[in-house]
Order: C-alpha cells, then sequence, then structure tokens
C-alpha cells in the first residue's frame, strides 16, 4: 500500500518489482463498480461499448473520466466524435452489458434497446439510472487505454430503483428505496 507510482508522468520502470497483470486482475475483481454503456455519434459514426472504468472526477465543472481501450472497435468513433453520453445501467439491462462487452455488431447492440438523443447526438438509453451527456475536453494516453476526460453538458436522472454492479466477475442487483436519493 504505501509504494505508489503516477505512470501517467513518470513512465519509466521504478525501482520496484513489477506487480504481475494477473494479479492486478484478480485484485480488480475485488473491486465492485457500476455498469454502464457509454455512446457516442457524430462524424466518426455510431458505438457504444459497456464500461466499468468511469469515475467522477469533480462537480467544478461536472467533470467525468471514462478509460476505453484503444484497441477496441469502438475507440475511432469516440476519437472522432468528441462527445459522449454516460448511461449508468439499471438491473434489468444486464442483457444489453454483454451485447455491449464486445464482438457484436454495432447495429445489433443498438437495436436491442431504446434510445433517444442527447445535446450533444450522443444516444441516451432510455430506462437507464442516471445519464450524464458530455463533451471530451481532454484525453490521457495511459498504457493500453485512452482516459477521456468528460464536461458534463446535460443530465437525465432514472427513475428506477434496481441498479447493477460488477463485483467478483459477476452482476450484481442493488436497491435503493429511493433511487434519487
Ligand atoms: C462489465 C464490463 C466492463 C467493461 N469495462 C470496460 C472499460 O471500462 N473500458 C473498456 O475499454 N472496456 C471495457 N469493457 C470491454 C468493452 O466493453 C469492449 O472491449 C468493447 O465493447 C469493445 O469491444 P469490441 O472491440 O469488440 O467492439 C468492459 C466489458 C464488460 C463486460
Amino acid at each position: 500500500m504505501a509504494r505508489h507510482r503516477n505512470t501517467a508522468d513518470e513512465p519509466e520502470a521504478g525501482p520496484w518489482p513489477a506487480v504481475p497483470q494477473q494479479s492486478y486482475r484478480d485484485a480488480m475483481s475485488r473491486v465492485g463498480a457500476a455498469v454502464n454503456v457509454v455512446t457516442t455519434d457524430g462524424p466518426g459514426g455510431r458505438a457504444g461499448f459497456t464500461a466499468s472504468a468511469v469515475c467522477s472526477v469533480t462537480d467544478t465543472p461536472p467533470t467525468l473520466l471514462v478509460c476505453l481501450n484503444r484497441g477496441s472497435s469502438v475507440s475511432a468513433a469516440f476519437a472522432g466524435n468528441g462527445v459522449l453520453c454516460v448511461n449508468t445501467l439499471a438491473a434489468e439491462h444486464q442483457p444489453l452489458s454483454a451485447l455491449f462487452g464486445g464482438r457484436t455488431p454495432m447495429d445489433e447492440r443498438f437495436a436491442a434497446a431504446d434510445w433517444t438523443e442527447a445535446t450533444t447526438g450522443a444516444p441516451v438509453l432510455v430506462g437507464a439510472v442516471a445519464s450524464f451527456d458530455c463533451r471530451v475536453v481532454r484525453t490521457a494516453e495511459v498504457g493500453t487505454h485512452a482516459v477521456l476526460f468528460c464536461e458534463v453538458v446535460g443530465l437525465t436522472q432514472g427513475t428506477v430503483h434496481e441498479g447493477l454492479i460488477y463485483f467478483g466477475r459477476r452482476y450484481h442487483k442493488v436497491h435503493a428505496e429511493q433511487a434519487s436519493a
């Protein structure tokens, strides 16, 4: 716990032995996270992918970060459009998470749900727990991934009470009496 390396600012290898990739993956599997479908549309085309690597950076200005594998099929569309919508999934959306989780043609992914259009043009998932319409204001490349810093320019708060969490390599439903509280 005491040792820390900031690979974004200090790309050279430090004096510490490397952490095995599988050990890191196993430890991260114990960190529960909300499941999101991140979408985009524009000159780069319509695209979307499942992401658990999403978190708030600050509320001033409201900013999220999204980590996107640069080798994924959707990477070019997100780079080309500069806008995206983070749609946080409800429990009923578990099959959608699998569809947007890779290896499914883009039209099939979007055909499996209902969508509206955000101010930025990105698709908004009907029935999401919450949707965050964003413009990408900064991008950092760290290893295999692009970290997209996203200013939130619009919001939709859902009314569903059942959220979806990915923990221990499995999906779990979580219930809140008042989803908006
Ligand atoms: C639960 C879950 C969480 C995921 N989280 C991320 C993530 O945070 N970032 C990411 O780049 N890919 C993540 N993925 C994988 C992408 O959804 C997948 O690579 C993407 O759909 C692109 O696949 P494709 O290249 O076949 O289109 C996740 C997949 C699942 C099932």
